[in-house]
This record gives C-alpha cells, structure tokens and sequence, in this order.
C-alpha cells in the first residue's frame, strides 16, 4: 500500500545498485576485482547507517542475471567476496538484530555459496530489526515470470480463475513479497539505467543518481540522498493540490 504524505521523510524500503566498483579500480590502475573487495567496506557502512536511521528493508544489487556475462575470473572473485563476505559480516548483523534475505536465483550458485546464505538466513530469520536483501543472480523480469509461473500453477490447480488475478497476488508471488515497495532507488558510478533490478516494485519509487563511484560511497553521500529524498512530493497519480491538502486517496 502506498503511504500518502506531502512529506516524503525516511524511506522504508532503500534500494541500491552499488555500481562503479570497476572504473574506481581501473581509476588507480589496480584490477577490477580490487574494487569490488573496496565495495564491500562500503556495504558494510551502509548497512549499518540504515539499521541506526531506522529504515525497515534495504535492497542491495550485489549480482545481476546478466553479470554471468563477464570475464570467468571475474565472476569467480565476486563469488568468493560473496563467500567471504558472508562468513565475515554475518554475526555483526545478526548482533544488530539485522535479518537477512538473499533475493534471486541461487540455485545456480556452487554448494558452498548457497550453504552459506542458508546459514546466514537461518542465524538472522528471528530478527525483527531491519531487513537486509541481497540481491544475487537477481534479474528482475525474471522475478515476474517467476510469479506468472506460480499464479498459473495456482490456476491450473482450480484455485483461482484468471480473472482473480490482479496486481496483490503477483505482488505475493514476487521474491519481495510481505516487504513495502522501494521508497527510494539509488543508483551509484553514473550510469542511469534500472539494469533489469526490481522493475515491478520500483513502479513509484523515487529515483536518486550519483556520480560517485560505489566504493567512493559514504554515510555522508546516503544522507544527502535521504535529504533529497525528504524533499520530494510524492503524488501516486493525484495533483500537488490534493497531496497538499492531505484529501489524496491511497491506492
Ligand atoms: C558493480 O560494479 C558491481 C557488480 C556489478 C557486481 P561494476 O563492476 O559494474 O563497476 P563498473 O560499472 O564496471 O565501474
Ligand atoms: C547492475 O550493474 C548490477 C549490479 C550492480 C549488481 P551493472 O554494472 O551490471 O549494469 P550495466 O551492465 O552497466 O547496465
Ligand atoms: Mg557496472
């Protein structure tokens, strides 16, 4: 449900793509995987910034459906800086009553990735602060068909008819599904592009770009997009007239 306010204030759901990490490196002529190790310093700071601020879900794009794509090296780094990372992190967050929850296709992850995350699920799945979703082998039209997949499945079984189906199921059956809708999408190394992230739930999502480098990224650059996102007037559709007015009604 979207919460209607003149104000747009703290965001619930903050959702980033942590994108720059090879031009950082390639910057000071080290290879691109030194800057995906720097990226990940990073993430640990953002995470802890949002759990202190009070944000409810942070979405982080750690490894998109089409990132297989690069060179097998590469791809093999970002696997064991996912291994690594896991290992490292995941008893602070659990200290600071994170939960955490991988969103995305692991099944095509090697044994000991996929027994990892279900470790690291399985520490933090009682949590009741801030959720943490990685997003890893994630692609977001594929989380869509995913959910056609189920919602016909549903069908066929004679549970529902097609006519049933309406945006709160698919919404149900998405890999999100029970988290609120992304309040604010930011999107860090310039580019200005979704890059097939979380296309269904991003529908009026606020979008902040920076030019910083996502290893250059701090508390200090999070706040000014948390500032510029209180800024904003969020309408859904109404007029300003009517958001100022508080008569607006909500989806
Ligand atoms: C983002 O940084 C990290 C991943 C995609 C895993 P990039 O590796 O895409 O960095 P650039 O865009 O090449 O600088
Ligand atoms: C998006 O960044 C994926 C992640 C940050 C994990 P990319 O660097 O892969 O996106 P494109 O290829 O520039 O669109
Ligand atoms: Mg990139």
């Amino acid at each position: 449900m979207a919460d209607i306010a003149p104000s747009a204030g703290l965001p619930r759901h903050v959702a980033i793509i942590m994108d720059g990490n090879g031009r950082w490196a390639k910057q000071r002529l080290l290879p691109r995987t030194a800057g995906h190790a720097a990226g990940i310093n990073v993430v640990r700071r953002v995470v802890r910034y949002c759990a202190d601020k009070g944000v409810e879900v942070l979405t982080l794009f750690a490894f998109s459906s089409e990132n297989w794509r690069r060179p097998a090296d590469e791809v093999s780094v970002l696997m064991d800086l996912f291994v690594e990372a896991l290992a490292r992190e995941t008893r602070q967050m659990h200290e600071q009553g994170i939960r955490l929850r991988i969103i995305g296709d692991t099944e095509a992850f090697d044994g000991r990735l996929r027994r990892r995350i279900a470790e690291s699920e399985a520490l933090t799945a009682g949590n009741t602060g801030m959720t943490l979703m990685v997003a890893g082998n994630y692609g977001g039209r594929r989380d869509v068909v995913r959910a056609a997949q189920r919602v016909a499945e549903a069908v066929q079984r004679g549970e529902l008819a097609p006519a049933d189906i309406d945006e709160r199921l698919i919404e149900a059956n998405l890999s999100t599904a029970n988290m609120p809708e992304p309040d604010l999408f930011i999107r860090t190394g310039g580019e200005r592009r979704i890059s097939n992230f979380l296309l269904w739930q991003l529908a009026y999502t606020e979008l902040y770009f920076t030019e910083t480098l996502w290893p250059d990224f701090d508390e200090s650059q999070l706040e000014l997009a948390f500032q510029d996102f209180a800024s904003r007037e969020r309408r859904f559709g109404c007029t300003g007239e009517q958001i100022q007015a508080g008569s607006a009604v909500g989806r």
